[in-house]
């Protein structure tokens, strides 16, 4: 069969027959074919990916836009052409014979070329949208900056949730507003710029409504959950260990109201204005009753006092308030190292070894490669110089602890991201960072005298304490006694005034 030039239905101007137009075209219709697969398993997909836009936005949309130029620029050089005499008018237009075995093999080529093309380009989509929702994208990806994160979160308790869940979720605005911030991070990425540490709070994550009641529910009530701790001294090869067990009120939407969560679930809203960025310090709290009744409590150094903090200012307590490490949480020293010695991971019989793992976790150190050289000398020139005798016939369990020691390092520490626990405080408690005493604390008062309480008994009971064979027990609840030496300062002072969970 041949095709006349002249008699041909021609759609397009002559202009529009040449090579260059061809490209765009097939270019066009590859990314189009692509972007088609990309937004209906992206539309479809019960969890939405912040990286799958990397790809559907980013690096196709231009390849699209070359496609569809390149289509009008050969119709304009092969204009430019034919103007100057360089190109004749005709020759170009297509002329195929099918009996000519030639251009059978051209027509075979040129059609699998393409629909390979195609499905190479489906398979891809498809792939790069699977690789973008999983954990290993956000966290290796994104290597350095995330690294702290992933790791954290493999540790942690929703290990299993994927961090598309609490961060991405569904509804088209969060859908949007992440792709956007997945960009801007990709760019910062590759400039260099981004924050080391990575500010928190993130201001922008989404309400705690939307991620974590969509799996708990704490409006239904949570009886008193026990906690068991074991400390050890700084010589825990000479002073026996200490345990306290507390009983913690979590309670929630019972009929007295009282207990934890009751924070949102009774009668009550808290409000609050922090006079810091990491939400550490707490000078203004206000609740609100159901019956719209307002109740200010402020400190007396508050910069409130004349004042009402800006309404931009003022965040509704939820979650995150006190869980602001569900999947996060790089843990203190002492607190690493005192599960170590108890789970036996690392042998209490070694002289003096939670006070050196404590003080080799502490200390900052450039790199990841520099900390495991520093911990493992520091230790062994210690007990080489100062535990003399012990070394010589103990050597093997000083090299299991700083294996031990390591392994925690790398979970918990990471120097290039200037991530651990001092950085990142976890609001849950009152030890080591302020947490709960950040309001709790005896000193916000309201007009008519209520204060915000510190009492002990407010939110746990202290069922057992003590050591060796001194340990008290009563159901009904313990006056406080400070492990190991208790000179009565926790009474006037914060706990965090002295700890701060590393040495
Ligand atoms: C259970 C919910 C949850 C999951 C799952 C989760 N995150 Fe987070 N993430 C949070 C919360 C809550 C914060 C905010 C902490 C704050 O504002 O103080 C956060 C903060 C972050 C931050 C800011 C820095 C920081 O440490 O506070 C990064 C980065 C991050 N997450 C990355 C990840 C990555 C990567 C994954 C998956 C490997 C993941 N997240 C999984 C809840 C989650
Ligand atoms: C997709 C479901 C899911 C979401 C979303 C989720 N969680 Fe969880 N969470 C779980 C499961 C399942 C467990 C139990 C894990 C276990 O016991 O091993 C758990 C355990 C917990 C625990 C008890 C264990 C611990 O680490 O102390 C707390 C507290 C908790 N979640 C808080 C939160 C908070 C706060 C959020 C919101 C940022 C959240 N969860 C979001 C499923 C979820
Ligand atoms: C006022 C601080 C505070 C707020 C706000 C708060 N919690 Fe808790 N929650 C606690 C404390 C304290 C515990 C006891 C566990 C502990 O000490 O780690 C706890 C325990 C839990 C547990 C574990 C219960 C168990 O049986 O192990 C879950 C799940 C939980 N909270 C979910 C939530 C969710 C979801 C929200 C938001 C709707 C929330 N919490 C708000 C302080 C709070
Ligand atoms: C932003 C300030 C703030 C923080 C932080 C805070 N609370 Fe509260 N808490 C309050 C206020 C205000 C009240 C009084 C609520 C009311 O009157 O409804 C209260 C009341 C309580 C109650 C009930 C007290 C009673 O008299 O029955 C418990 C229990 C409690 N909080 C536990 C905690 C725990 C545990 C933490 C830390 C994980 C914590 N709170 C952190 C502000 C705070
Ligand atoms: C506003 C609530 C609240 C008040 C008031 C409070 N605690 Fe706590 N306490 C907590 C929470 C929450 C934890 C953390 C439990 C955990 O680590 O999961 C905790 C943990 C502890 C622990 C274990 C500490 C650790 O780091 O292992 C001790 C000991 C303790 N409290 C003693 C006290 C004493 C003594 C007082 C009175 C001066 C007091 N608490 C007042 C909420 C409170
Ligand atoms: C005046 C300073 C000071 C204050 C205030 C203080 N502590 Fe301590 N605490 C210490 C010292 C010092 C040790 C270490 C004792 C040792 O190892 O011999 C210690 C040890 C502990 C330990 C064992 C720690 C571990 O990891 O082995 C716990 C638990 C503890 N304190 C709880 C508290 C609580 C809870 C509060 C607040 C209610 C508090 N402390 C207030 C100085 C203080």
């Amino acid at each position: 069969m041949t095709i006349d030039p002249k008699r041909r239905k021609q759609r397009f101007s002559d202009n529009f027959y040449n090579t260059t137009t061809y490209i765009g075209v097939v270019l066009s219709l590859i990314v189009l074919f692509s972007e088609t697969i990309l937004f209906w398993v992206d539309f479809f997909s019960p969890s939405k990916s912040d990286y799958i836009g990397i790809l559907a936005y980013l690096i196709l949309p231009p390849l699209l836009v070359i496609g569809f130029i390149l289509i009008p620029l050969g119709a304009k050089w092969k204009r430019e052409r034919i103007s100057k005499g360089l190109e004749d008018k005709t020759r170009k237009a297509i002329h195929i014979d099918l009996s000519n075995p030639k251009h059978q093999n051209a027509l075979m080529i040129f059609l699998f070329v393409t629909i390979a093309g195609m499905l190479v380009a489906a398979i891809c989509s498809y792939k790069a949208f699977t690789y973008t929702e999983s954990d290993r994208f956000c966290g290796v990806a994104c290597h350095q900056i995330m690294n702290p994160e992933y790791v954290a979160h493999m540790h942690s308790s929703h290990a299993k949730i994927k961090c598309v869940e609490c961060h991405i979720g569904s509804g088209a605005g969060w859908y949007v507003h992440y792709k956007m911030a997945g960009v801007r991070m990709l760019l910062k990425k590759i400039q260099g710029t981004y924050a080391r540490p990575i500010p928190t709070p993130v201001t922008t994550l989404r309400p705690a409504k939307e991620i974590c009641e969509e799996c708990h529910w704490p409006g239904k009530t949570y009886n008193a959950i026990q906690i068991k701790r074991t400390y050890f001294a700084d010589d825990p090869s000479k002073t026996p260990k200490w345990t306290i067990q507390l009983l913690m009120h979590i309670g929630g939407k019972s009929k007295d109201s009282s207990g934890i969560h009751a924070h949102m679930y009774n009668d009550n809203e808290v409000y609050y204005a922090a006079d810091d960025e990491k939400r550490q310090k707490i000078s203004w709290v206000k609740t609100v009753s159901k019956s719209g009744e307002e109740k200010i409590y402020m400190t007396k150094t508050s910069p409130y006092k004349d004042k009402a903090p800006a309404p931009s200012k003022i965040r509704k307590m939820d979650c995150m308030d006190c869980h602001n490490r569900p999947a996060h949480h790089f843990e203190a020293p002492e607190v690493l190292i005192n599960r170590a010695l108890e789970d036996d991971n690392i042998s209490p019989t070694i002289p003096m070894i939670k006070a050196k793992a404590v003080e080799v976790l502490s200390k900052e150190y450039k790199s990841e490669g520099e900390a495991v050289e520093k911990i493992e000398s520091i230790i062994t020139s210690y007990y080489i110089k100062s535990q003399v005798k012990y070394y010589a016939t103990h050597q093997q369990k000083i090299k299991e602890a700083i294996a031990v020691i390591i392994t925690l390092y790398k979970n918990n520490f990471f120097p290039e991201m200037k991530a651990r626990w001092d950085v990142y405080p976890y609001d849950i408690g009152h030890r080591i960072s302020n947490g709960c005493f950040r309001c709790h604390d005896d000193e916000h008062q309201s007009k008519s005298g209520e204060i915000i309480p510190r009492a002990c008994t407010t939110c746990h009971t202290i069922t057992e304490q003590g050591s060796g064979d001194n340990i008290q027990k009563n159901a009904n609840g313990l006056d406080f006694q400070h492990p190991f030496e208790d000179d009565g300062s926790w009474k006037t002072m914060n706990c965090s005034d002295c700890h701060n969970g590393g040495a």
